[in-house]
């Protein structure tokens, strides 16, 4: 029997997190963050010194690091070479260098393709939501149910600066403005929504209503 893949993308600070989370805890399926994928391989760089200005020292040492991905709902996680990764990803350092690392066409093609070893071996067990910024599109494009998640420049800075210490709406607002810009302009792979993608703006809408709209997208498209 085949199993169930949601993709869910969108821009950072859109709520796809949370909401894929949910998703995945509600239907009983795997969850898997690809954007904690694109961060460890960062932090595992940073680490190593290698000058991210570089494209063609990143693309030479892409294949190093190795991951492990937790693709639990209530405990999903990264480790690199063994390491829990899972708090220095999430810092400044690695989110102010993590797309110039993943606009490298060769990390991305060895992400994608762990990436659909994850998914394929989440089928058997009953299938996956997995959430990025080309999942629709590159990664899963025969997923039966695809969601690209927007919201406001504002919501998306106050909800970021929510899970945030030390840091403004105006200073998010600006870093996902020069994130979104890398993210949507390079080459390989940039974040759009996929043509048969669901779009659903969570402006105005609670974390439970986008989880109850994607549940609704899977009954009417799964
Ligand atoms: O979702 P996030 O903010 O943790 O993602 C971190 C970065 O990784 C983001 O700036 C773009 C990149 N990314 C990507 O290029 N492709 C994905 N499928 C997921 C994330």
């Amino acid at each position: 029997m085949s199993g169930l893949v949601v993709a869910m993308d969108g821009p950072s600070g859109s709520g796809k997190s949370s909401a894929s989370r949910g998703v995945a805890r509600a239907l009983g399926l795997r969850y898997l963050d690809t954007g904690a994928m694109y961060r460890a391989v960062t932090w595992w760089m940073l680490q190593q010194k290698v000058d991210l200005a570089d494209p063609q020292e990143i693309a030479a040492r892409s294949g190093e690091p190795s991951l492990i991905m937790s693709t639990d709902p209530d405990a999903p996680g990264v480790s690199v070479d063994g390491v829990d990764v899972n708090g220095p990803i999430r810092g400044p350092e690695v989110t102010g260098a993590v797309s110039a690392v993943s606009a490298v066409p060769e990390v991305r093609r060895r992400l994608v393709t762990l990436q659909q070893e994850i998914i394929a071996e989440s089928l058997p067990a009953g299938g996956i939501v997995v959430e990025g910024r080309d999942i629709g599109t590159v990664v899963a494009p025969d997923a039966p149910v695809k969601v690209y998640l927007t919201a406001s420049a504002d919501a998306r800075a106050q909800r970021r600066t929510a899970e945030l210490t030390g840091t403004t709406v105006e200073t998010q607002k600006a870093e996902m403005a020069r994130r979104d810009t890398l993210d949507s302009t390079r080459k390989a792979d940039p974040l759009a929504a996929a043509a048969d993608a669901i779009e659903l703006d969570t402006t105005p809408l609670t974390l439970d209503d986008v989880i109850a709209e994607v549940l609704r997208f899977v009954k009417e498209r799964a």
